[in-house]
């Protein structure tokens, strides 16, 4: 007798399914892909049921839907553990001023870069949000992100703040891929509001109105946002709360918050591009997930990426993601974002995978869920135009998304080419 399943997806060219240990990996660990060749997955009630060689998955099991995956690769979806998809308006126009020389940090000190979005974010109301939002969302899917960490930041007051919580909050309940919602109140200090007024904010009334509406804190660490001592505060003052901790820390300058972040127990630290010895000993000390970002440091036109032969030596997890905002940098794609770590990072194209996927899942607090195609977990899958891992990061800037499946539902399907085949 064979079991009844819903679906069943046959005839994978490779299925990687990323089976492996039950927390954020490292070193050798991001090296196995754990792939099934000819391989098929059987889904049941939106969760992976089982995984293996086509051949015994038909012969084990019925599913009213069949689908021929035709020899691509299916493998888990990206898990996005780092954006800040949510704002108003656009900013090419800081791609000239940074051609023409000036920096990231510059254009943000002249009242530009994160100040000029958080104007159009004051302005724009929640309905324009959520349509911006929403059709971002659909951005991600196509490009075979299924979970995506949302970060608020551009309100820098406290009605603001709100509206941006609102919204990423309306686009979870409204939109099919998983959305994590992050305060990220401190991410610059707002021109109209006196420092201490607004970081008493920040470790006070904030964190009441941010309580029912994000699941962690962040803090941007830098020269021209928060101090090692601010940033201190702040996370100290919402893990009291109950948040859980992330810091963007590193992006220019090792300042030490990835120290602070670590020692308070922040799942992850983000950017990374520069980090002090100490640094990396609290973040191996306390397993802190880095987040890289390569899409920013390459969008700034960086020399500087992360070191994460150093990361791999101090046996420190890492996760990518895009950083997906209006100015370091607006791109959609976790593919483009392995392309950049394997030639910029020179991680391998698996250890590239590992980071996308399942370390990513880790770095929201959700490994247990979704990263990894193994029973029990989310069936949440893509199926790839390409017949090995290491064509992901071949093929750059190419969107090789064919399928997508978001809790066993499919979601996003492109027209039929076959590009490589
Ligand atoms: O992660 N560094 C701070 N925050 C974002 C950029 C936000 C912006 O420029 O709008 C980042 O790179
Ligand atoms: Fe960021």
């Amino acid at each position: 007798m064979k079991k009844h399943a819903d679906t069943i997806i046959f005839n994978a060219g490779t299925v990687l399914t990323l089976a492996g240990p039950d927390r954020p990996r490292k070193g050798l660990e991001m090296e196995e892909l754990a792939p099934i060749l000819d391989g098929a997955v059987a889904v049941h009630a939106g969760r992976i049921l089982t995984v293996g060689p086509t051949a015994k998955i038909l012969a084990d099991y019925t599913a009213a839907e069949q689908i021929d995956a035709a020899g691509k690769l299916l493998m888990p979806g990206f898990v996005d553990p780092h954006t800040h998809l949510v704002f108003a308006g656009t900013r090419e126009n800081e791609m000239a001023r940074k051609i023409a020389g000036e920096s990231y940090l510059d254009i943000l000190k002249s009242g530009g870069g994160i100040h000029s979005t958080v104007a159009a974010v004051r302005q724009a109301d929640e309905a324009e949000l959520v349509r911006l939002g929403r059709n971002r969302l659909d951005q991600l899917a196509a490009h075979g992100t299924t979970t995506v960490e949302i970060k608020s930041g551009y309100g820098l007051s406290p009605a603001a703040e709100e509206k941006m919580l609102r919204v990423i909050n309306r686009l979870a309940l409204t939109h099919p891929l998983d959305i994590v919602p992050t305060f990220l109140g401190a991410h610059v200090f707002p021109r109209d509001m006196a420092r201490r007024d607004y970081l008493d904010w920040l470790t006070g009334d904030a964190l009441n109105m941010a309580r029912p509406l994000a699941r962690f804190v962040d803090v941007f660490c830098e020269e021209e946002a928060f101090t090692v001592t601010e940033t201190r505060e702040i996370l100290q003052a919402a893990r009291k709360a109950g948040f859980g901790l992330k810091a963007h820390v590193g992006q220019f300058h090792a300042l030490g918050g990835a120290a602070v972040a670590a020692e308070l127990g922040a799942v992850s630290v983000d950017h990374c591009d520069q980090l002090s010895d100490d640094e990396l000993d609290r973040m191996r000390q306390f397993q802190t997930i880095a987040v890289l970002l390569p899409g920013a440091s390459f969008f700034a036109g960086s020399k500087q990426f992360p070191d994460v032969n150093r990361l791999r030596t101090a046996d420190i997890p890492v996760a990518l993601a895009t950083d997906f905002n209006p100015g370091s940098c607006p791109s959609f794609s976790m593919p483009m974002m392995i392309s950049l770590a394997c030639l910029h990072l020179k991680m391998s194209p698996a250890a590239a995978i590992c980071a996308a996927t399942s370390n990513a899942a880790w770095a929201i607090d959700m490994g247990t869920e979704i990263g990894t195609l193994q029973p029990g977990k989310k069936a949440d899958m893509i199926l790839l135009d390409i017949r090995n891992p290491e064509q992901l990061p071949y093929f750059f800037g190419t969107n090789l998304v064919c399928q997508v499946w978001k809790s066993g539902r499919k979601i996003f399907e492109q027209g039929q080419i076959t590009t490589f085949g």
